[in-house]
């Protein structure tokens, strides 16, 4: 099983519908039980977009300052807006000019216009969130875990840094968004959770992110094929299905074989071209199911 418990921060990538937010609530509540300080958050580039990780944790809304969920969990929205509000009380020397900064409609289009920028407040925000300590030195949340929004989002907030790196060459933004980049960089601290689907298309659009991760040096924690399918037919009852000739699509078996036999050979060329074998997530009928199997895959059985 990987080891994500040394991590300070989880991306949580993929395309849409395959388990992103899944995979985040199992992780978070995982990592909570075996006593981290857990924050899980979403991303949200529009003001009322929905919140789906909220909407897990029973939550109707989720809020740009983190509340607190479960023991150990917190979850929290990810804005362009909340990073840009921390940065400029950061790096401004008096916390009103922030704050009267952001009130001003110009500059708030300003910095929402390139989307270089509000991909800067976003990663600016995770940065003050993992930076946060609490009274006694400790972190405020050990672990962040961020269910990203869609399958370019990783690379859009690794091509951040040296954007802008090149054109801010010192001063304390420039400073941020080295700290920023170390981070997002570090093996030690950050890993990407790669999630995807076991059929031919997905796959390869996973192996094509995979290596745009690698070309960007964030990380790679690891591949989660998830829904796989599950396969009950020994080799001989194989056979036998396969002797009837089954042409009847609506037959039982005429489209679960194939469909079983494309999961498998998703993972063996998963493990081919990138080197390791994936984690697999069964498919599960009974959605109450879910998280539990994910939380058991990260290596924790939940006591509830
Ligand atoms: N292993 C699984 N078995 C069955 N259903 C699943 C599984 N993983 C996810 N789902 C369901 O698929 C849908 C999409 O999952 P979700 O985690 O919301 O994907 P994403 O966040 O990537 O869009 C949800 O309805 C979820 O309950
Ligand atoms: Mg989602």
């Amino acid at each position: 099983m990987m080891d994500l418990s040394s991590l300070r921060a989880v991306l949580v990538a993929g395309k849409g519908g395959v388990g992103k937010t899944t995979v985040t609530a199992g992780l978070a509540r995982a990592a909570a039980a075996a006593g981290k300080r857990v924050l899980a958050a979403e991303v949200s580039y529009e003001i009322d977009s929905p919140t789906p990780l909220a909407d897990v944790f029973g939550v109707p809304h989720a809020s740009e300052d983190p509340i607190r969920v479960e023991q150990n969990l917190s979850i929290a929205l990810l804005t362009p807006h909340a990073g840009h509000l921390h940065f400029l009380r950061d790096a401004l020397p008096m916390r009103v000019l922030a704050d009267a900064a952001m009130k001003s409609a110009a500059i708030r289009r300003f910095l929402l216009a390139a989307p270089s920028l509000a991909e800067m407040g976003v990663l600016y925000r995770i940065l003050d969130l993992l930076r946060k300590r609490r009274y006694d030195g400790t972190f405020e949340h050990d672990l962040l875990i961020v269910d990203l929004p869609a399958t370019g989002h990783a690379l859009g907030l690794a091509q951040v840094p040296s954007a802008i790196l090149k054109v801010v060459t010192r001063g304390p933004i420039h400073d941020a968004v080295l700290e920023g980049l170390r981070l997002l960089t570090d093996p030690k601290q950050t890993g990407t959770l790669l999630v995807t689907l076991p059929e031919t298309l997905p796959v390869s659009e996973a192996i094509e992110l995979a290596r745009g991760i690698g070309a960007h040096k964030i990380p790679l924690a690891g591949v989660i094929v998830n829904r796989v399918p599950n396969d009950p037919f020994t080799s001989e009852e194989r056979e036998a299905l396969l002797a009837m000739h089954i042409d009847n699509a609506s037959m039982l078996g005429a489209r679960s074989l194939p469909r079983i036999d494309r999961a498998k050979e998703s993972i063996a060329r998963l493990k081919r071209e990138l080197g390791h074998p994936p984690i697999t997530l069964p498919e599960v009928l009974d959605e109450a199911h879910l998280e539990a199997m994910v939380s058991e895959a990260f290596g924790i059985r939940r006591s509830r």
